[in-house]
């Protein structure tokens, strides 16, 4: 899978603004973006939905804007709202998805049964969606988007909002498919998902990319941006945590003060000492990972 400056413009805001990125054959590619960042956009565009302005994608070699027709036949699709239909049954929902891709009615009770069972929701398949959980229509969602035994998986936050179990089958699903072979897209704003499961991973912010990496490798360009917030239960003078080792940068927030780092574990150890020597309570203390606007602005600077 191929998009090749992928644009789209909704008024003055520039929801795609000409992105580039190849996928391989089999590879678990991320898209990793805060909220509005044009994760959801970009999917429409792939999957047919809405038309770029400008650009296209490659799905299988099948141009979005020209063979829109195969290049959905070869994909699946877990979009960001619900496309399951509450009033009738998990099965039925397999059923009518299965019709919809020409599936033959053998081979899709056969699949039908076979996702369910993996997704856990064999014993719930009789009953209708709206009585389902968020995750149970989640993973009813996911066996939706395998009915037609897609070769390019194509997910908007399919974990978002679930529960850990259910999140986790989703992840293990995930997983397998991607050692069947299975190219698979994912978009997420969960740094810890994104490298858990993903071979690359593509940053995207105000509908550019500013990296495509392995997971590892984002990592440590982020390294020092990870932070320590502290309170204390009087005021201190900012430049006295001048002595502490492992500072890259100190500020005050409020009644807070934030302490940038390269190693929170050792710094938290040196700070206790520090109030102990001067009698200071500790009155709040958080270790604060990098926001996804924190790396993007580190990833970005000086280009
Ligand atoms: N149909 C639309 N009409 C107008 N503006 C839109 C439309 N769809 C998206 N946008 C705008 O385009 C930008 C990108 O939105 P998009 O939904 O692609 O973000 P996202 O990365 O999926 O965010 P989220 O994590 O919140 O789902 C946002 O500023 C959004 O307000
Ligand atoms: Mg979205």
């Amino acid at each position: 899978m191929e998009a090749t400056d992928l644009t789209k413009r909704y008024g003055s805001i520039m929801a795609v603004d000409h992105i580039s990125f190849r996928v391989e054959h089999g590879e678990f590619f991320g898209f990793l973006g805060p909220n509005g960042a044009g994760k959801t956009t970009t999917i429409r565009m792939l999957t047919g939905v809405i038309k770029p302005d400008f650009g296209t994608a490659h799905i299988m070699g099948y141009d979005i804007r020209k063979e829109s027709l195969r290049a959905k036949q070869v994909l699946g699709i877990l979009p960001e709202m619900a496309n399951a239909y509450v009033d009738l049954t998990a099965w039925q929902n397999l059923m009518f998805q299965s019709e919809l891709y020409g599936v033959s009615k053998k081979a899709r009770e056969k699949r039908a049964v076979e996702l369910l069972r993996k997704l856990g929701l064999y014993d719930r398949k009789d009953q209708a969606v709206k009585g389902f959980s968020k995750g149970m229509k989640q993973r009813l969602l996911l066996c939706m988007a395998l009915v037609n035994d897609p070769r390019i998986l194509v997910l908007d936050e399919p974990t978002t909002g679930l529960d850990v179990q259910s999140a986790r089958l989703i992840r293990e699903m995930l997983q397998h498919l991607a050692r069947t072979g299975v190219t698979i897209f994912l978009t997420t704003h969960n740094m810890e998902e994104a490298s858990q499961l993903c071979d690359r991973v593509a940053i995207i912010n105000n509908g550019r990319i500013a990296a495509v990496d392995r997971p590892e490798k984002l990592r440590a360009a982020t390294k020092e941006l990870e932070s320590i917030e502290i309170a204390f239960d009087r005021p201190i003078e900012i430049g006295s945590l001048s002595g502490l080792s492992n500072v890259i940068d100190a500020k005050k927030m409020g009644d807070k003060i934030r302490l940038y780092t390269t190693d929170p574990d050792d710094l938290i150890h040196q700070i206790v000492g520090y109030a102990k020597a001067r009698e200071l309570k500790i009155v709040a203390l958080n270790v604060l990972a990098p926001s996804l606007e924190d790396i993007f602005i580190k990833l970005t600077e000086g280009k």
